[in-house]
C-alpha cells in the first residue's frame, strides 16, 4: 500500500464514521507560546476549552485531518530509524462527542482491519501525582482483545500536552506495532496552567496521533522509515557515496527546510528563521564534513603518516 493510500484510506474510515475533514493548518500556529505547529491537536486547542464552538464552525464535534508538524526536540536523533522533524500526523479529535470507547474501537478497527496490521502491545497511563490510573483503558481494550498485553506506564510515557506553556492534557494509551510506537490516543480530560497546576476540563476531549511516516514503514514492512515511498525516493537523491546516517540527516532537513519555506519561513537569527538556519546550516555541514572525511580516506598523501 503506497503512503498516498494510507493518506486516503485514514480520511475516508474517519468520514464514514461522521467527522468532518480540516486541512492541514501552517507549520506556523496562530498560538504565540509555541515556534511551530508540533501536533494534529494544535489547530484545535480552543476547541477542547469551549473558548470556541465545533458545531459552529466545522457542524460535527468530530473532526480528523493530516496535520504537518514540526519537532526540534528530536533533532539528535534524527538519522536513526524513526526519528524526524518534520512529518505529517494523521488524527481524529473529539470536542465532547466520544470518548475513549469510540477512540480506543476506532483505532482498533483502522489497524486491524483496514491495514490489516497486528498489534505487539498497547500502553496506558498507570497514575502519578494524585493523576487516577487509567483503568476505563484497559477495560476497553481487555474487552476487544481479551489477551491483549497492557503495559502500565507513568507520567513521562502515557501522559500527554499541553502544547506551550498551557492547555490541555491528559492520560495516553499508546499503540506499538512490529516494536514502534505507530498511534497515540490522548485523553484530554484536564486543562494545564502556566503554573503545571491541572484542572478538569469541563468538557472531555479526544486528541489522536500517529506520524505517516512510521505508520508506512509498519504497513510496507520495511525496517525502517527511509526505506518507505516517502523518504526513499529523496534518499536516492543523496550523493551516493555519502554515510547512511549522514544521507538520512540531509533528506530529514531538506523535507523540513522545504516546509518551512513554503510556509512563508525566511532565514534569520530569532525562532522561526533561526531553526530554519541551524537547518540549513546542518545539512551544509554534514555534507562538507562527510565529504572531508572521504577525501582524507581516499587522498593517501592527506592521511597521517
Ligand atoms: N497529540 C498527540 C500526539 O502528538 O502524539
Amino acid at each position: 500500500m503506497t503512503h498516498q493510500e494510507i493518506r486516503q484510506r485514514f480520511l475516508d474510515f474517519f468520514k464514514q464514521r461522521g467527522h468532518i475533514i480540516v486541512p492541514s493548518s501552517s507549520l506556523l500556529p496562530d498560538d504565540p507560546s509555541v515556534l511551530f505547529t508540533t501536533a494534529g491537536m494544535q489547530q484545535f486547542k480552543p476547541y477542547y476549552t469551549g473558548q470556541a464552538d465545533a458545531m459552529k464552525d466545522f457542524g460535527s464535534l468530530n473532526t480528523a485531518s493530516i496535520q504537518k508538524s514540526m519537532r526540534t526536540s528530536d533533532i539528535d536523533e534524527v538519522g536513526d530509524d524513526s526519528h524526524l522533524t518534520f512529518f505529517e500526523m494523521l488524527g481524529n479529535f473529539s470536542f465532547g462527542g466520544y470518548w475513549k470507547k469510540e477512540t480506543i474501537e476506532y483505532a482498533y478497527e483502522f489497524l486491524t482491519k483496514e491495514l490489516k496490521l497486528k498489534i505487539d502491545y498497547v500502553s496506558i497511563f498507570k497514575g502519578e501525582n494524585d493523576i487516577p490510573a487509567d483503568e476505563e483503558s484497559e477495560k476497553i481494550w481487555k474487552k476487544i482483545v481479551p489477551d491483549i498485553k497492557v503495559k502500565k506506564l507513568g507520567r513521562s510515557d502515557n501522559f500527554w500536552g499541553p502544547t506551550g506553556n498551557e492547555g490541555p492534557c491528559g492520560p495516553t494509551s499508546e499503540i506499538f506495532v512490529n516494536g514502534a510506537e505507530v498511534w497515540n490516543l490522548v485523553f484530554n480530560q484536564y486543562y494545564c496552567d502556566k503554573d503545571g497546576k491541572l484542572e478538569l476540563l469541563k468538557t472531555s476531549g479526544i486528541d489522536t496521533g500517529m506520524g505517516l511516516d512510521r505508520l508506512a514503514t509498519v504497513v510496507q514492512n520495511k525496517k525502517n522509515i527511509f526505506e518507505t515511498d516517502l523518504l526513499e525516493p529523496i534518499l536516492k537523491l543523496a550523493p551516493l557515496e555519502l554515510e547512511e546516517k549522514v544521507k538520512r540527516v540531509i533528506v530529514d532537513h531538506s523535507r523540513a527546510i522545504a516546509f518551512l519555506i513554503s510556509d512563508g519561513v525566511q532565514p534569520s537569527n530569532k525562532e522561526q528563521g533561526y531553526v530554519l538556519r541551524r537547518l540549513m546550516r546542518r545539512v551544509i555541514t554534514h555534507n562538507f564534513i562527510a565529504k572531508a572525511d572521504l577525501t582524507l580516506t581516499h587522498d593517501k598523501s592527506l592521511r597521517k603518516p
